[in-house]
């Protein structure tokens, strides 16, 4: 979007004047979305009723106007070296809310969400998302087909919903990126267990999930 300010359109026509001034105003409204603290986000998130979070839309618009601020999430940051690490923030019957935190290269599994929706913001930093499509899986054999589909980047104004249909995915921090980042993840309904996928083996199996901190507290 151009940095297109009204004062800079004063020797073109005036067509172009009324022009300048929405992408002034479109420009603006897009950049100064207020951030709110991590409290008073899990406080209006825990006001949607049930049915939110049975389809996506709703609560994507939710990440997408309500961006929480950086300095907020600091009592959740846990950061290592040999892995991105997942410190849970709220958890209700209906969801759970957890940053994860992800060192400059690092990576998840490919994986689903057992069937769970998931949303997905990215306060600090920016990060891709890699999509995969299924072609057959058998989790009992432990094998499976995947194939490539997209990849999206997400960042403070663009937060995502794991597609229910096509849920097999990865988060990754790219080398490029250069930088740090930390994802918001809400979850619906929590689950600890997920399948991870071999794309290049085609093999799949269950993992379990584990928390490195829960509510700002270290896991024992
Ligand atoms: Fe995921």
């Amino acid at each position: 979007m151009p940095n297109c300010r009204p004062t800079l359109c004063s020797s073109v026509p005036p067509v172009f004047k009324v022009s300048c001034i929405i992408l002034f105003l479109e420009h603006s409204m897009s950049t100064a979305v207020k951030q709110i603290p991590i409290q008073d986000f899990v406080t209006q998130l825990r006001k949607f009723p049930e049915a939110a979070f049975d389809q996506t839309e709703e609560i994507r618009r939710y990440l997408q106007e309500t961006p929480v601020s950086s300095d907020s999430l600091a009592p959740y940051l846990t950061w290592d070296r040999q892995h991105y690490t997942r410190n849970l923030i709220d958890k209700t019957p209906l969801y759970e809310l957890l940053a994860i935190c992800w060192e400059i290269g690092q990576a998840s599994s490919v994986h689903n969400h057992r069937d769970q929706n998931c949303w997905m913001a990215v306060p600090i930093g920016r990060l891709q998302v890699e999509n995969f499509r299924v072609v057959r899986q058998d989790i009992t054999a432990g094998s499976c087909k995947l194939e490539h589909a997209d990849v999206v980047e997400m960042n403070i104004s663009q937060p995502c919903a794991v597609d229910p249909q096509e849920p097999v995915h990865r988060v990754l921090n790219p080398r490029e990126f250069n930088q740090r980042a930390v994802s918001l993840h809400v979850y619906s309904r929590p689950f600890d267990t997920c399948v991870v996928y071999s794309a290049e083996q085609g093999t799949c199996g269950e993992i379990q999930l584990h928390y490195h901190t829960t509510y700002g507290q270290p896991c024992k």
